[in-house]
């Protein structure tokens, strides 16, 4: 469902993304740690883009340069507003004091620890504020675990107050409708309202939640809008990390499901963000998709796969056990078999690289055989050099291709070969040493073992003994 279009009112979003996050025992901000493959910050920025907001303000603290650097990444347009002390959460929606003087019609207010919001909600909340009905319109959502969280004081279905879980009454601590944190404010009585609020509270902080009372008391009409408790979960901890990473897992195996992928076991598949799976492809259990990777119709991907930055085409069976890394391209019909990683390669249609092979920085025609264990060395310890495979090439098994090398259209190589220099369309390779044969070898050999006082040993140690037999002379 598309979010309603409210083009006539003009919106500016703050995000808040100054918090401490001490619960998360992180070395990185809070907002950076990953769902689905992207930052809990860039899964509000994508959200409150798609709901159609005309300015966006992403508050953070003095020392967060990374999820300055993360914001202007996602959203180029995005400002910056600094709150240098956190002194609560309505303290840090007035770090971006000049962007709400210039009198937006809505003011959205979202915390980048609540990643799951969809942009419908916002733009239900922002249809809630028309034509004045309301002034400030609280997200809130019902649990059986209210514990933590600020809880809605409702009195004949009109919200009265928010009470934060530490200053709550017993009494009040039963409530099972929650605040969800994120609000909506009428754009020009917003700073008025937000000036208005104190700190007299067991943590002396300035709460966003205390909104409520101070436009009550102005005889402004207030209201909760409630949203699915998937959608508002609040990330403080790992624990709660885990819970939203579940949340979103499900929602994209779903959405990829509707669209036309079969899903074996959909529970046992971690998506990406932007993973896309065409129509009829098949996924096998315990996949995993990073990010950026699309999978053309009708293909299979089999279990134990790892796929990232991976483009395959049509009817492509990849693994099992197959890696598939950034820079990938597969054309249609690609066999890619197990323990086969490939790497920054475009694989033409029809190719077959079935077992136990490392691609790296290649160009392979189509309906070419890879045989098993063959190895590009792409490496120096320095650079990396490319690799071209023409069209209908057979690639004998064990064989290594020493880059920078180009191996012509239909040319063989012969298996176990070591190729360092180019080779010529439909000619034959072979880079390995010839194969000797010493006839009877094995039986004289087994005789002078069995006699008795024999000094002879291995014929390893023979060719290294005094005698000076090399051990060629076998
Ligand atoms: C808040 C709500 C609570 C609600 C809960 C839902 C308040 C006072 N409380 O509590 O009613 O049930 O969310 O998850 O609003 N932040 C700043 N600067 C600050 C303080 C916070 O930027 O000085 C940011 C944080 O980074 C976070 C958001 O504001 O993104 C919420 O702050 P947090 O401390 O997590 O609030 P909660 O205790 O969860
Ligand atoms: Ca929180």
């Amino acid at each position: 469902m598309p979010p309603p279009n409210l083009p006539d009112r003009t919106c500016l979003a703050v995000v808040l993304a100054a918090g401490e996050s001490l619960r998360m025992c992180s070395a990185q901000p809070k907002v950076l740690h990953k769902l689905a493959g992207r930052s809990m910050l860039a899964h509000v920025l994508h959200s409150l883009a798609e709901a159609g907001t005309d300015k966006i303000v992403v508050v953070v603290g003095p020392s967060h340069a990374a999820v300055a650097a993360e914001t202007k990444a996602i959203a180029a347009s995005a400002e910056i507003a600094i709150q240098t002390e956190r002194l609560g959460t309505a303290h840090a929606v007035l770090a971006a004091r000049a962007a709400i003087a210039k009198g937006y019609d809505d003011l959205l207010i979202v915390f980048a620890d609540t990643p799951l919001v969809r942009p419908q909600t916002f733009a239900k909340m922002r249809q809630a504020l028309r034509g004045g009905q309301n002034a400030v319109v609280a997200l809130g959502f019902k649990t059986s675990k209210p514990a933590g969280y600020g809880r809605f004081i409702l009195e004949n279905d009109a919200l009265i107050a928010i009470r934060e879980d530490r200053d709550a009454s017993e009494a009040e601590r039963t409530i099972e409708t929650c605040n969800a944190g994120l609000m909506a404010l009428e754009g020009n009585r917003a700073l008025a309202l937000l000036d208005a609020i104190g700190n007299a509270n067991s943590q002396k902080e300035f709460y966003l939640t205390d909104v409520v009372t101070a436009a009550r008391a102005r005889g402004l009409n207030v209201t909760a809008s409630i949203a699915a408790v998937d959608e508002v979960l609040g990330v403080n901890d790992r624990a709660q990390l885990a819970d939203a990473e579940a949340i979103l897992q499900m929602r994209l195996r779903t959405k990829a499901m509707q669209e036309g992928a079969t899903l074996l076991d959909p529970g046992s598949v971690t998506l990406a963000f932007d993973t896309v799976l065409g129509r009829d492809v098949v996924i096998e259990p315990h996949v995993v998709f990073g990010p950026g990777v699309r999978v053309g119709e009708g293909s299979t991907v089999r279990s134990f796969s790892y796929l990232e930055g991976a483009t395959i085409g049509t009817n492509a069976v990849i693994g099992p056990f197959a890696r598939l890394r950034p820079g990938t391209e597969l054309s249609q019909d690609v066999r890619i078999g197990n323990f086969v990683e490939v790497k920054a390669s475009e694989v033409g249609a029809g190719t077959k690289i079935n077992h136990l092979s490392y691609i790296g920085d290649a160009t392979i025609g189509a309906k070419t055989n890879i045989g098993a264990g063959t190895i590009i060395c792409n490496y120096d310890g320095f650079s990396k050099y490319r690799t071209e495979i023409g069209a209908h090439a057979f690639i004998g098994s064990n064989s290594a291709l020493v880059a920078p090398v180009k191996i012509g259209e239909g040319a063989y190589i012969g298996s176990g070969s070591v190729i360092t220099k180019d080779v010529a369309a439909d000619a034959l390779a072979l880079g390995r040493a010839r194969q000797i044969e010493k006839p009877d070898w094995a039986s004289l050999f087994r005789h002078k073992r069995k006699e008795p006082g024999s000094s002879m040993e291995e014929p390893k140690a023979a060719g290294a003994s005094s005698s000076g037999k090399s051990k060629d002379d076998f």
